[in-house]
């Protein structure tokens, strides 16, 4: 942990040193220029989200293809202390709002597939969920994450975070008290069970 704090820290400042170099410069901003200016964020990321954003690290979710809204929206509550992690938190607050946008960008930008284990069937999805979460674990809406392939360490952590208040929000705070803990573990075990796969379409 001290490691990936240390390697982290020292991440942050060169980038922010590019940064304030970027904004003197009359660059106009737009998609491309954004993309890699997140690309160039993402490196302090890469240790525990890889820079496609599948998860290094079975705590760390997969976010290589999540909806940009939702990672700005969780990136920001991270930085605002509403959502709080011993690691995202440091993250997060070392992050201007340029940078949270770029670096959404960079990682939404990317193509997630995902496959259902051999032997399953769509009947066999946690009813519950499918229609925000999909399926096969890719997210139905823009406000919602993906959660093919994450772990169950990282969905049981969240549900739990959920009913106990500790991340607040206003579907999912109800659906988390609600579910006994065999539903969590179901539902937990399913998408944990999905295989993705994480590609970058434009080659970057
Ligand atoms: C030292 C490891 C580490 C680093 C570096 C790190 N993260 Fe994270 N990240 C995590 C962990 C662990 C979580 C899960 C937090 C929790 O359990 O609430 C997380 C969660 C997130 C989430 C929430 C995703 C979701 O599905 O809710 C986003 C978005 C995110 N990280 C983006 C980033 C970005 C962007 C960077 C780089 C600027 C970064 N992270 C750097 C470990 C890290
Ligand atoms: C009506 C839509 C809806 C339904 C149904 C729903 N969710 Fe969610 N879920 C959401 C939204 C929206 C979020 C984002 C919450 C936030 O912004 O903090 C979310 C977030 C989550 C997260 C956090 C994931 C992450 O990457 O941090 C988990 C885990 C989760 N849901 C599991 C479930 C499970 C398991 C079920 C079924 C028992 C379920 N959800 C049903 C809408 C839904």
């Amino acid at each position: 942990m001290r490691i990936l704090l240390i390697a982290l820290l020292g991440g942050l400042l060169p980038t922010g040193v590019l940064f304030a170099q970027d904004t003197t410069s009359p660059q106009t901003t737009n998609d491309a220029t954004l993309l890699k200016d997140g690309r160039k964020v993402a490196g302090m990321c890469r240790t525990c989200h890889g820079l496609d954003g599948k998860a290094r690290i079975p705590i760390a979710p997969h976010i290589g293809g999540e909806p940009i809204e939702y990672l700005i929206s969780q990136l920001q509550a991270f930085k605002s202390g509403e959502r709080e992690h011993e690691m995202m938190t440091v993250v997060a607050r070392g992050l201007s709002d340029d940078q949270i946008n770029s670096v959404a960008l960079w990682f939404n930008h990317f193509d997630v597939t995902a496959t259902l284990p051999a032997g399953k069937t769509e009947d066999d999805a946690p009813e519950l969920c499918v229609g925000c979460h999909g399926v096969n674990g890719i997210s139905e809406l823009e406000d919602a994450p993906n959660l093919a392939g994450e772990t169950n360490i990282y969905i049981e952590t969240q549900l739990k975070a959920f009913r106990i208040g500790k991340r607040v929000h206003e579907i999912m705070t109800p659906i988390a008290k609600d579910l006994s803990e065999t539903q969590m573990q179901e539902a937990s075990d399913w998408y944990n069970n999905i295989g993705i796969e994480i590609t970058d379409p434009a080659g970057n």
